[in-house]
This record gives structure tokens, C-alpha cells and sequence, in this order.
């Protein structure tokens, strides 16, 4: 069972477009089963930067069958206007599949997306204003629209006479106004029935008839587990489960077919939109990563916060996900810092924590307990001679701040990235997929 997942550690923008892309290489499938158009995955080939939101990594990658599963919602617009973008850099994109059971991103959600957060007012959840939380809030409420639905006229008019009406009330309630009416959304909502229509299959059937084919299938998850809607800091959370047991509900698979998990972390920590952080820097430091790493959001071009690794946060992630190797990421972005600090536990009120706290407020009073590891400052950055050379060539340091990764989290380093690109990565994982 050759299956491999990807998941983000930490609260997002880890790189997993990077890892998904790299990891890529010899996958036959690539499948996005949770989040919407809220995700931004940055890949790069050679001088190529493709900035994807709804589209699957493996789109970049010609053969590899990319699938979009029951549990991501779909925003029909952006999608098309990716799938333009990708056939426009000669890709043909004809390998892509769409779940018949995944919800719909309708216009009201986005605006009503909006409305939401005007109306939180300074405890805004700082959403990427995308619909995603709107449209999963239907999706639950079972009050949503499916893309094999969008065929079938009769249904669509009877969801929409009773959804709308709904809709419109929830809209004035928020002081606002939907911008379309039922049937122009009734209209566009066919339109995209014709458009797709080729590419919408019953997913879940075709994945695990390939995973028992013995395809290479890889997972490519969106946010990361600390935007989990049960185990991140809730409610400053996405939507989705953005953890590796969304993959079972979310592409339609048992967990039998999960196998190694990849969890992308970076080496610093980095969040967009409100929320608790406890190892944010407010100091130069933050600054420093924020412009050194290029933090700035691929979705909505918000700076992002950044603050030193937070291996709490990386351990939760591990073990609520089976993480099985960890793909570290950026860490040509420390290169020049004199002391580094690792986060291993908080300080609540004069105790030591070590596991991940559920609470906002306890949160709030949480001190970063360091340690710390003296820099590689010096080492020349030669990121092309070290990724041909390996690990063992990596300077001593690095190694210790791997060793301390590794120590408290329980999980082993398999890769480690050193730039954008495919080949600024070096693989110390002993097999490349679970058998
Ligand atoms: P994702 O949402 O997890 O896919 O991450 P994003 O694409 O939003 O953000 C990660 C950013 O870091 C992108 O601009 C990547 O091109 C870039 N990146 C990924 N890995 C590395 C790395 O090892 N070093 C550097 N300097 N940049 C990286
Ligand atoms: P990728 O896949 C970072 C954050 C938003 C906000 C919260 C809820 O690129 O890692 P939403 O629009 O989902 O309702 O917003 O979640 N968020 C992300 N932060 N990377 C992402 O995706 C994110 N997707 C959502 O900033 O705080
Ligand atoms: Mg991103």
C-alpha cells in the first residue's frame, strides 16, 4: 500500500506545496481532501512560481492523476481561473478529477464570510475571507450545494428556493445584502455544471481502487494541525480537519490506507490572522525571519507573525496525526542567526506544560520555556554543495538543533529543505513510500 501523506505541524505555510511537489516525483495520484481556496501552496520549477489554492500539487506534474476529494469545498471561479493558469503554462491539467460529494463555495458565503468577521469586530477570527468557514457551516448544516449537483436543474432550484431565502435573512441580520439573486446564482451554478461536469467522479471509488492497484497515492493536506477545527486553537481555527484523520473522512479512504506521514514544520514558527502564539516575537528577531523568510501570505498578502520553533506545538501535531518522519523546512532562513531558541514546553502560572494547552485564555498566560543552540552563522550557505553532500556535511550545529527536534518530539527528521527550489532539499529517509 504505497501511500504517503502530507501535513502541515504548525499553523500553516509550513512548505507543504513544496514537499507535496517534490515528493511528487514518482506519485502516480496526488489528493487534496480538506480546506478551499483559503490554502496558498508556492511551488517553484526552475524560474516557474506557481501559487496554488484549490488546485492539487500534483497538477504541475504531467501524469500524475491530481484529485479534489468529498472534503474540500470548491469554489468554482478560482478554480477555473487556476486551471486556466496552469494550461497556460503548457500543462494540459487533463489529469484532474473532482469529488461528486464536494460542497459548493456559493457567492453568499464569501460575502457572508465578511459580514461574520465585521460583526466579531477586534475578536475577529482574521479569516482569509475565502467562504470556507460559511460553506463548511452549511455543509454540516446540510444545507449545501455539491458539485454533482450542478448538473441537474430541477434539484438545483428546489436546494435554492429553500436555501436563499435563508440566506437573505442571515445577510440583512449582519447588515448586509446579497449581491446576486437565486437565479442568476442558479444560472453560473449550471454554467459550471457544463464546465466541470467532464471531471466530477464518485472520487473515493477511484482512489481506493488505485491504492489497491498499488499506485503511489500521496495526501496533500491544506492549513496545518493548529488550524484544526477539534485540536487547533479554537476558535481562531479554519473550518476543516486539517489533521491526518481528515484524510479518511475527507478523500473517502479507511485508515488502513493511511501509511507514512510526512509533518512539514518550519523551522520558526509563522501565523496568519488572530490567535494565540506563544512564541511570537515582537522584536527584531520576528522582523528578521519575517523578511529574511519572505513571510508574507500566499492567499491574502497579509505579513505573516513569526516567532521562534514551538515544539509543543510540533509534538501535538505528531501525535495526533501518526506523524511518521518530519519534513523541516526553511532552514536557510536561520543561517545567519548567532543563538538559536527551541521552544520545549510553556510556563501556565508557574507550571510546566507539555502538552498542548485546549484553552485560549490558559494560552494567553503561557512563557516559552528555551533552550537554545548556537548558531551556524559562518557556514557560507553553499546550499547546492551541502544538498549534494548530505547530512553528514551539514554544520554541527544544525545537527544539535536537529537532535533537539527530534528528542521532543519523538519523530525523526526525513527531510530537510534549504531553499524554493526541488533540488535545495536533502532526503535522509531510508524508504520513499510505506509498503
Ligand atoms: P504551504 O502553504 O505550506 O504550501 O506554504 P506556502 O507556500 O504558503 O509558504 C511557504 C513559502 O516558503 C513559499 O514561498 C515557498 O516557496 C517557500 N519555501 C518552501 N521551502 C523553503 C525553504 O526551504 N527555504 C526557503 N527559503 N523558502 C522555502
Ligand atoms: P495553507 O494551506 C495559513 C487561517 C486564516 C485564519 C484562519 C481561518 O497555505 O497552509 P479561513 O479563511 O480558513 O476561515 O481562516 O485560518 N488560514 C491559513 N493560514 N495558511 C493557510 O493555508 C491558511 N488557511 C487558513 O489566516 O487565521
Ligand atoms: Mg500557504
Amino acid at each position: 500500500m504505497p501511500t504517503l501523506a502530507v501535513i502541515g505541524s504548525q499553523w500553516g505555510d509550513e512548505g507543504k506545496g513544496k514537499i507535496t511537489d517534490y515528493l511528487a516525483e514518482d506519485a502516480d495520484m496526488v489528493v487534496r481532501y480538506q480546506g478551499g481556496a483559503n490554502a496558498g501552496h508556492t511551488i517553484k520549477v526552475g524560474d516557474e512560481v506557481f501559487a496554488l489554492h484549490i488546485l492539487p500539487s500534483g497538477i504541475i506534474r504531467e501524469g500524475v492523476t491530481s484529485v479534489i476529494g468529498n472534503g474540500v469545498v470548491i469554489d468554482c471561479e478560482e478554480l477555473l481561473v487556476e486551471m486556466e493558469a496552469i494550461r497556460k503554462t503548457g500543462r494540459s491539467g487533463s489529469g484532474l478529477i473532482i469529488s461528486d460529494r464536494a460542497n459548493v463555495v456559493l457567492p453568499y458565503h464569501r460575502l457572508l464570510d465578511g459580514a461574520e468577521e465585521r460583526s466579531r469586530g477586534s475578536k475577529g477570527v482574521g479569516t482569509t475571507g475565502r467562504g470556507i468557514g460559511p460553506c463548511y457551516s452549511d455543509k454540516v448544516a446540510r444545507a449545501g450545494i455539491r458539485m454533482g449537483d450542478l448538473q441537474d436543474e430541477a434539484y438545483l432550484r428546489e436546494r435554492l428556493d429553500m436555501i436563499f431565502p435563508l440566506k437573505e435573512r442571515l445577510a440583512n441580520a449582519l447588515g448586509t445584502k446579497l449581491e446576486q439573486d437565486r437565479f442568476a446564482i442558479l444560472r453560473s451554478l449550471l454554467e459550471y455544471g457544463r464546465i466541470f461536469g467532464p471531471y466530477v467522479r464518485d472520487t473515493s471509488v477511484i482512489v481506493n481502487s488505485a491504492i489497491e492497484q498499488g499506485a503511489k497515492v500521496l495526501f496533500e493536506g491544506a492549513q496545518g494541525t493548529m488550524l484544526d477545527i477539534d485540536h487547533g486553537t479554537y476558535p481562531y481555527v479554519t473550518s476543516s480537519s486539517c489533521t491526518a484523520g481528515g484524510i479518511c473522512s475527507g478523500a473517502g479512504v479507511p485508515p488502513s490506507a493511511i501509511g507514512d506521514v510526512v509533518g512539514v514544520t518550519k523551522a520558526y514558527t509563522t501565523r496568519v490572522g488572530a490567535g494565540p502564539f506563544v512564541t511570537e516575537l515582537h522584536d527584531e528577531m520576528g522582523a528578521r525571519l519575517q523578511s529574511v523568510g519572505g513571510e508574507f501570505g500566499t492567499t491574502t498578502g497579509r505579513p505573516r507573525r513569526c516567532g521562534w520553533l514551538d515544539l509543543v506545538v510540533v509534538r501535538h501535531a505528531c501525535r495526533l496525526s501518526g506523524v511518521t518522519s518530519l519534513a523541516m523546512t526553511k532552514v536557510d532562513v536561520l543561517n545567519d542567526i548567532p543563538v538559536i531558541k527551541v521552544c520545549v514546553a510553556y510556563d501556565i502560572d508557574g507550571e510546566i506544560v507539555q502538552d498542548f494547552p485546549g484553552s485560549v485564555t490558559k494560552l494567553a498566560r503561557a512563557k516559552p520555556v528555551y533552550e537554545e543552540v548556537d548558531g551556524w552563522a559562518g557556514w557560507g550557505g553553499d546550499t547546492a554543495a551541502m544538498c549534494r553532500k548530505g547530512y553528514s556535511a551539514l554544520p554541527r550545529n544544525l545537527r544539535k538543533f536537529m537532535d533537539i527536534i527530534t528528542t521532543n518530539t519523538g519523530t525523526p527528521i526525513g527531510i530537510i529543505s534549504l531553499g524554493k527550489g526541488r533540488d535545495e532539499t536533502i532526503d535522509l529517509r531510508k524508504r520513499r513510500w510505506s509498503t
